[in-house]
């Protein structure tokens, strides 16, 4: 069908693989993918920045097994012109050697992304940030800056946005609900309901809300929003960052409360907003989800599982988890799903997986591809 069969080339067997040569377009998911050194690329729960005709991959950098110096931990970037052959440039953003810093070895880095600040030339990452010792309790988020997009990235702080304001579209009847988590154990829907119902929101409204699996997103107008999964994962929040992208302005919304999304990855295309995202069982696979909204702050609404493939592919998103929507700079309405195959025994061999966005029936769909080829994008 024309819809579907415009921009991929499919499996051209014979052709050249990357790791034999520079010249391959071919996209291949899941396999080891070489740098310019040969060192699979160490960029996961990634995003990317296209600045001045290059593009630049920052991820998590994980420590190989043999990695024994925890000071080599923080995000990575590579950069690219042709989305195929990336060139390590160092980490862009490093754990500090220093025990009186939240940024010390030892504590998480993860989805870091990185955005470009027009009015202060600067660039800025935004990461979940979880403390050494801690486990996932800090749900954090932590930011930095640089003058240069490869960095070095200065750490400025971590913090859980929104202490002390409410969502604009927390209904006021909601704000003052006595419940008490306790008597909830054992009764799954009246959870549910508590917690659409602000149970959690109310819990840490004083403290700052929870932050963890997060993206940021640039607005048509320049508005920029840090999008986390809040509320012990269960319901997102989209916040609005600061004019300069490096604090939260204190307005945010709630989006499909007590729907438990992680892994949000949203772009802009055909006049709608829409986000992938995944449900929440850690670094398994489940199925991907997706919503759409006509406006960043909602209202967003589910239109179900984006895969189309076998019913166990779609069931674990081809083994994949979101993390972001490339939009190449000069393909107008072409989108690239970019997720992540964790090996969670060993992270740094977590393997990408790479789709084109196809669409159906004016809804964008995923497909799984052995191979594809990105120089027939169109
Ligand atoms: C996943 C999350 C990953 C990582 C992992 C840890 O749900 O998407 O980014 O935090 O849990 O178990």
């Amino acid at each position: 069908m024309k819809k579907f069969s415009f921009f991929i080339s499919i499996i051209i067997l014979g052709f050249t693989s990357r790791a034999e040569g520079q010249n391959s377009s071919l996209i291949k998911p899941g396999e080891i993918w070489p740098d310019t050194e040969g060192k699979h690329i160490n960029a996961h729960g990634g995003g990317i920045l296209h600045y001045k005709g290059t593009y630049y991959w920052f991820g998590e950098s994980r420590l190989p097994r043999t990695e024994k110096d925890r000071t080599m931990y923080g995000v990575s970037c590579y950069s690219s012109t042709d989305l195929l052959n990336w060139k390590n440039e160092g980490l862009a953003l490093r754990v500090i050697n220093d025990t009186s810093s939240l940024l010390q070895p030892g504590c998480v880095i993860e989805r870091p992304k990185v955005i470009y600040n027009k009015k202060t030339k600067k660039f800025v990452t935004w990461f979940h940030h979880e403390l050494k010792g801690q486990g996932y309790r800090a749900a954090m988020t932590g930011v930095a800056a640089s003058n240069n997009i490869t960095g070095p990235y200065e750490y400025i702080r971590s913090l859980r946005p929104n202490a002390g304001v409410w969502p604009v579209n927390f209904p006021a009847g909601f704000k003052n609900i006595s419940v008490n988590e306790s008597d909830l154990k054992g009764k799954p829907a009246e959870r549910i309901k508590a917690v659409k119902e602000g149970l959690y929101l109310r819990r840490d409204f004083t403290g700052g809300q929870m932050a963890r699996d997060m993206t940021l997103f640039v607005d048509r107008n320049g508005k920029a929003y840090h999008i986390h999964s809040s509320e012990e994962n269960m319901t997102l929040h989209f916040s609005e960052l600061t004019d300069d992208y490096l604090d939260f302005t204190g307005i945010y919304y709630r989006v499909l409360p007590a729907e438990s999304n992680e892994a949000p990855a949203i772009f802009f295309a055909k006049g709608k907003y829409y986000m992938f995202s995944s449900g929440t069982t850690g670094w398994k696979p489940n199925p991907a989800r997706l919503a759409v909204a006509d406006k960043m702050t909602g209202e967003w609404k589910s239109l179900g599982n984006p895969c189309r493939g076998t019913e166990e592919e779609n069931r674990i998103t081809f083994g994949s988890q979101s993390t972001f929507v490339l939009s190449p700079k000069d393909k107008k309405n072409i989108f690239i799903f970019m997720g992540d195959r964790w090996t969670p025994e060993n992270l740094a061999d977590s393997r990408y997986i790479w789709l084109p966005v196809e669409w159906e029936n004016g809804v964008p769909v995923i497909k799984w591809y052995r191979e594809w080829n990105i120089m027939e994008l169109k």
